[in-house]
């Protein structure tokens, strides 16, 4: 599977654990930046990142920041972006179970490393159980 990862500063610490966590678990990640830890704003990185999964289909993303909700809010303005704001593995799996998410998110000071394993885990199992769910999802496009 593909994947592509975005931070800003305060996601940025993480961003070369995660990319080792997804490359261990048999996936391909890019990097869509930033390269440093330079005071960056985060909507510029979720378009970007929102962008790039658009246009390689079945691709994923990841995007991290202080808390998640700044990039969630942006990815989802893109239509065809399902963002999801994950807190734990749980939330991780059902995003993808019943909300077929395509972009997942989640605070660099929510949560600490052992958490984001359990959640990039979670995530990477769990396929779209279609189903019910399908027509739910369908409507969430205005
Ligand atoms: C940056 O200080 C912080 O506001 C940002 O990373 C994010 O948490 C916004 O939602």
């Amino acid at each position: 599977m593909k994947y592509y990862i975005a931070t800003d500063h305060a996601g940025f610490a993480v961003k070369e654990s995660v990319k080792k966590i997804i490359k261990d678990l048999g996936h391909h990640i890019e990097d869509l930046g930033p390269s440093s830890a330079q005071r960056v704003d985060y909507p510029d990185y979720a378009h970007l990142l929102s962008e790039a999964v658009l246009a390689d289909s079945g691709s994923f993303g990841i995007l991290v920041c202080g808390t998640g909700i700044g990039m969630s809010l942006a990815a989802n303005k893109h239509e065809g972006i399902r963002a999801a704001l994950c807190h734990d593995a749980y939330t991780a799996k059902m995003a993808r179970a019943h909300n077929d998410a395509n972009v997942l998110c989640f605070g660099e000071r929510v949560v600490g490393m052992g958490v984001i394993e359990s959640i990039l885990k979670a995530w990477s199992e769990t396929n779209f159980e279609g189903g019910r769910h399908s027509q739910r999802v369908a409507k969430i496009e205005p």
